[in-house]
């Protein structure tokens, strides 16, 4: 059942996460280096692809976040795609622990950004290109510099659980 608030006009937002948690996603952990070469990264589903030409995708982060806030000061970030057997890096990534002493990663070879070479399958770096703070998040648009691929099963997110990919 649907509900509308009807002062803001918007639909309920219990029912917006339900509309959006019924559509299933990849799972990234999105990654920078702050002052002096520290590592900061994020679990996120939001990652989504804008263009090809510039080759050109976008991820939002919640604003208070450390993470967004070490990308506005570098101005690049790195998308780590992770695979099916990566759960545990991704809820590592989503919790308040020593994330960088949980996996590891080395810099990845172009702009020298966190690469979980373990647990992504596949990494595109990025220069920020463009920020679009919306509500309570930012949307980071970023130009894709280098991608280093390997074929495997991605992770997948949805209803709110992790999921296998069909098949295997
Ligand atoms: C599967 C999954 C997807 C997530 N996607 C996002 C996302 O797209 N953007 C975001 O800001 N937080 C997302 N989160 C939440 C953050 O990972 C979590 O709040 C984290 O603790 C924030 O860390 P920070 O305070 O270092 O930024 C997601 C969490 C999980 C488990």
């Amino acid at each position: 059942m649907t509900t509308v608030d009807r002062h803001s006009g918007h639909v309920d937002a219990a029912d917006y996460r339900t509309l959006m948690g019924g559509f299933p996603t990849g799972v990234v952990v999105v990654t920078t280096t702050g002052a002096e070469g520290t590592p900061y990264g994020v679990t996120c589903s939001s990652l989504s692809s804008v263009t090809v030409q510039p080759p050109t995708l976008q991820v939002c982060l919640t604003s208070t976040s450390r993470v967004l806030a070490a990308v506005l000061g570098s101005g690049r970030f790195a998308v780590n795609l992770l695979h099916a057997r990566a759960r545990e890096a991704a809820s590592v990534f989503a919790s308040p622990v020593d994330r960088f002493a949980a996996v590891p990663w080395r810099p990845t070879p172009r702009l020298g950004l966190p690469w979980l070479h373990r647990d992504a399958f596949a990494v595109a770096e990025c220069e920020l290109a463009r920020t679009l703070e919306i509500g309570d998040h930012t949307m980071l648009l970023g130009e894709v510099a280098a991608v280093d691929h390997a074929d495997d099963v991605p992770l997948l997110y949805g209803r709110r659980q992790y999921s296998a990919w069909p098949g295997d």
